[in-house]
Formats: structure tokens, sequence, C-alpha cells
């Protein structure tokens, strides 16, 4: 692939491996930002395991970038003959496929992992870890490429002097690139348009407050912090010119899970007649699923809503409902931008079309 490519001004490293086969995976824990610059080191797959359970490492590409690399983390060791490298291989895969159900980069990056071992089916134990992690580095390159194209593609539905709402954190953090609605709005403004971003708190992990103020202050993105509920009066008041998110997992028709309010918002802006544009890469496309109702949509610990910053909030013992995602349906969807273009109208052939060529 090549694409023009994008000034990025500092340099987010919310994924690295270190070393060779036996090296390590180490991630910038987003689950302390913005108070704290912290990493991790994940030496075996449990740390890794935990680390995307808790949201240390976060959003959709970013999962399944270090889905890639925990596969290569769960190969360490020696092996005498390839039916045992298998064995581990498939008891891997699994494990890491536990971790989150909603974001569906992690089950891709795992069955690609799967696959290309499958390619190679007389390699030794040895080979077969040195192409695992190729592979997995691949896959974290490839996530970069399709941020900067995403970028390219979604400029051109970015009007000049433009305020922007956005929900929960697209950008740097949650990608192995610039970032997907982010890595729209960044490129918008490195080609010198005017835009002021509304960030969503995104309650109630505040990924908007913590991560996507965080990012766009250093980037020198003008923005507002707003609580979730203050949308409406900025679109009433003529504040938003379009809304823009990313994705966990789009059907084959459209539908598109995202963080929890994402739907809210595509409600609200189509009452105000403002266009509702979502960012994902192809590897958050999943065909297999012909409408988003067959998502399986992940349920939270009910403390994240009780307590917010450890402080707890609301009445010992509260009833709580705590879905980390909903669904927004295809024809509330203005369009979907990914690398291959921007899909628009949002429906079963347009995106069959862009996405498998046909
Ligand atoms: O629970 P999170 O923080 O992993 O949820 C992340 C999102 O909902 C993002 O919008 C999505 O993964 C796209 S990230 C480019």
């Amino acid at each position: 692939m090549s694409f023009e490519p994008t000034p990025e001004p500092w340099p987010v490293e919310n994924i690295r491996w270190v070393g060779g086969c036996d090296g390590w995976l180490r991630l910038l824990d987003q689950s302390q930002l913005p108070g704290r610059e912290v990493y991790i080191e994940c030496r075996e797959i449990h740390t890794l395991w935990e680390a995307i359970r808790a949201l240390r490492v976060r959003g959709a590409p970013a999962i399944g970038i270090a889905a890639a690399y925990g596969v290569c983390l769960g190969l360490q060791g020696s092996f005498s003959s390839r039916q045992e490298i298998e064995t581990r291989l498939s008891e891997t895969i699994q494990y890491l496929a536990s971790a989150r159900p909603t974001a569906v980069n992690l089950f891709w990056a795992l069955e690609r992992m799967r696959r290309r071992a499958s390619c190679f089916p007389e390699a030794a134990p040895e080979e077969l870890r040195q192409l695992l992690l190729e592979e997995a580095l691949a896959i974290h390159a490839e996530d970069r490429l399709m941020c900067q194209a995403i970028g390219s593609h979604g400029v051109s539905l970015v009007p000049h002097g433009a305020g922007i709402l956005t929900h929960c954190n697209t950008g740097a953090l949650a990608t192995g690139g610039l970032g997907t609605a982010l890595g729209v709005i960044y490129t918008a403004f490195s080609q010198g348009k005017k835009v002021h971003v509304y960030v969503d708190e995104t309650r109630p992990l505040l990924q908007g407050a913590r991560l996507t103020a965080w990012e766009l202050g250093r980037w020198g993105v003008p923005h507002t912090l707003i609580c979730d509920s203050t949308a409406a009066v900025l679109m009433k008041h003529g504040r938003i010119q379009l809304v823009i998110t990313g994705a966990d997992r789009i059907a084959a028709n459209g539908d598109t899970a995202n963080k929890i309010g994402t739907y809210s918002l595509a409600v609200l802006a189509r009452a105000h007649q403002i266009p509702f544009y979502v960012a994902a890469p192809s590897t958050t496309f999943d065909l297999s699923l012909s409408s988003g109702s067959e998502t399986p949509v992940e349920e939270r610990d009910p403390a994240e809503v009780v307590h917010i910053m450890g402080q707890g909030i609301a009445p010992e013992g509260v009833r709580v409902f705590n879905p980390a995602f909903d669904i927004t349906p295809a024809e509330l969807i203005s369009a979907i931008i990914c690398e291959a273009g921007i899909i628009q109208p949002v429906n079963s052939e347009t995106i069959a079309h862009v996405i498998q060529g046909e």
C-alpha cells in the first residue's frame, strides 16, 4: 500500500514489540492517562490478557495489534515438535479471544495469525515463531497505513470551519497509526482546515475526557470537552457540522457497534440534519453478521458506573446496567470511511463493493 504520508507530531508508542521472538510487548497503560504516562511490560500472555480486559490497551485496532503480538508471547519457550507448538498456538488464540467480546479486530488478528501458521505446515517451531512475529509486525504496520488512508479519504467530508463532535477515543492511542475518526480530524487540521472538536467525555470510563482531550491537546487541535448530555444543545445551536466516531464491529448491512452513547448521537444528528460518519478500517467489518443485532455486546462491571475515578457516586447496592457498546443502525449513518474509500450510502451492496470488491 502507498499513501501520502501525514505528519505525526509526536510518536505515541502505545504498542511496541521489543526484541526478537523471545522479546516482549511494551504497552502505554491507557487506564492511567492523562495523569501518568506509565508503560507496562507484557512478558507473558496473562499480563496482556489483563491489559486488554482492563482497557490498558483499548480501541478496536489496538486490541487486534496487541493480540497478534500476544500470540508471539504465547509461543515463547522451546518446542520439540510441530504438533506441540500447534497445540500451544490453539490454546493461546483461544485464551486471548476471551479477553473482550465486541471489537472484531481481536478475532480478526488472531485468525490471521492462525492462517499464517497454517500456510507453513512444514515449518519447524523456531521458523514458525519467526514467521508469526513477522506477521504481527505486518499487522501493526498495515494498521498505520490504513489510518493514513482513512484520514486522506475522510478529509473531503470536513468543511472548513467545522464544529466536529466525536465520542470515545479513536486516535493514536486506539490504533497503530494516527487514528480513525481522530485520524480524519488530524488530517484536516494538518492540511490547514479550521476545525473545532467537541469531545464527549464518554461515561463511564471517560475515554473522551481522559484520552481524546489529551491527544487533541498534544496535537494542538482546538477542542472543548463536554458532558455526553450536552450534544443536543450544541447541535440545536448550530455549533456541530458533523459527527464522526469509530467502530468496534460493522455488520454486513452497515449496522455499527461502537462505544455506548454512539447510537444516541446518531439519533440526535438525524434529528438536527447533521451528517453522522463512522471511520474504521476493513479489519473492523464482520461480514459474517447480516445485521448488528447479532453483535456480542460486552457488559462490564457495575463498579465502573457507581464509581468515578475510584470515588463512589451512587447508593450502595444500586442496580446497574453497563453495556460497553451500542449498535447504530445503518440508516442513521451518512457514510463509512475506510482505507478503501468512502462507503455512501451505507448498505449491504455498497459495503460488499468497497470491502470485498464485488
Ligand atoms: O472500550 P473501548 O475504549 O475499547 O472502546 C473503544 C471504542 O468504542 C472506539 O470508538 C473503537 O474501538 C474505535 S477505535 C479506533
